[in-house]
């Protein structure tokens, strides 16, 4: 079993900054990650590679795919492909400020930065409408099995295929609806958490329950609620040892296996959505062996 960034398995911080990058014309990034390897230790900076940068190394990690923007039917997505993605964790602004302008200021030979996300996490782990987030993440070994590549050999296993999707919230629409509008959107109760048991198949737990899938599609959901002056929502973060548990949740939210549309796009949107992959670690360091590094 191969050993993953620790910031991955390990509780949701309190602050956080997600760091998304573009490559520079015509730069080979293999030199700015390997700088990247001397700063990111997994646990407060975990690093995600994408396609663009797998590309530009002239190598292939099996699994890695585009973000989908649409699925025959159901709504189009957002899917913007970046090559280089941070999720620096901590409990400190400053420190957080301090360490992206380190991170920034070492891959720039490859690497621009393009997007900082400030996150933080809100009262017991909610999202900003309100609701409890994450309830129904596997834990302890489950979770493992559901984020962790393994019996894929050296450089693969440890390993870890994020999805990653910016949803801003339209307040207004949501605070329009009753609370019995909401909670149907959602599927559980705001006030205390229960799950609906006559839910609408519309609603959000409905849609994605994963052990209703076949095969049955858990992935281990490391979301947080961003802000910036007054437009807010959820960062939506879903580690797994493959994307198809998060495609199989997401193509059932867009309406494409059954025409219904999941209820959280009436007062919510995807503004991003990337793919990428997180390399294991090895001895303390980001293992790149996978890309030649
Ligand atoms: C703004 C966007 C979203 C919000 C506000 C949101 C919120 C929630 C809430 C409140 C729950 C119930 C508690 C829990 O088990 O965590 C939940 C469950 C869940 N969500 Fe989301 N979610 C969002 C987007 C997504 C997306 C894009 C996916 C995957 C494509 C997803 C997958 C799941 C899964 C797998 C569960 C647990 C279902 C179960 O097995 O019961 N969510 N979400």
């Amino acid at each position: 079993m191969g050993e993953s960034q620790p910031g991955i398995l390990a509780p949701v911080p309190k602050l956080a900054r997600y760091l998304n990058f573009s490559l520079k014309a015509g730069v080979a990034p293999g030199a700015a990650l390997r700088e990247l390897v001397k700063l990111a230790d997994g646990n407060q900076v975990v690093v995600g590679i994408g396609l663009p940068a797998v590309l530009a190394l002239g190598k292939s990690i099996a699994g890695l795919r585009p973000f989908p923007t649409h699925f025959g039917v159901g709504l189009i997505l957002s899917s913007t492909s970046s090559p280089l993605w941070c999720w620096l964790r901590g409990h400190d602004r400053g420190d957080l400020l301090h360490a992206s302008k380190k991170i920034a200021d070492a891959v720039s030979a490859a690497f621009n930065l393009d997007s900082v996300i400030d996150a933080f996490n809100y009262g017991t782990g909610r999202d900003l409408t309100g609701y409890e987030d994450g309830t129904e993440n596997p834990q302890g070994k489950k979770a493992v099995d559901a984020a962790i590549v393994s019996e894929r050999g050296k450089g693969l296993d440890g390993s870890s295929f994020v999805a990653a999707q910016l949803w801003m919230h339209d307040f207004k629409a949501f605070d329009a609806m009753s609370s019995a509008e909401q909670d149907n959107a959602i599927g559980r109760r705001k006030s205390d958490n229960q799950e609906l048991r006559d839910a609408p198949a519309s609603s959000h737990v409905k849609r994605t329950a994963q052990e209703s899938f076949d095969p049955e599609a858990f992935v281990l959901r490391r979301s947080m609620p961003w802000a910036e002056g007054i437009r807010g929502g959820l960062n939506f973060v879903a580690f797994g040892k493959s994307f198809d548990g998060f495609e199989a949740q997401l193509k059932r939210m867009v309406g494409a296996e059954d025409g219904i549309t999941d209820a959280l796009f009436k007062f919510t949107l995807p503004i991003s959505g990337s793919y990428f992959w997180c390399p294991p670690m090895l001895e303390g360091k980001l293992d790149l062996r996978a890309l030649g590094l």
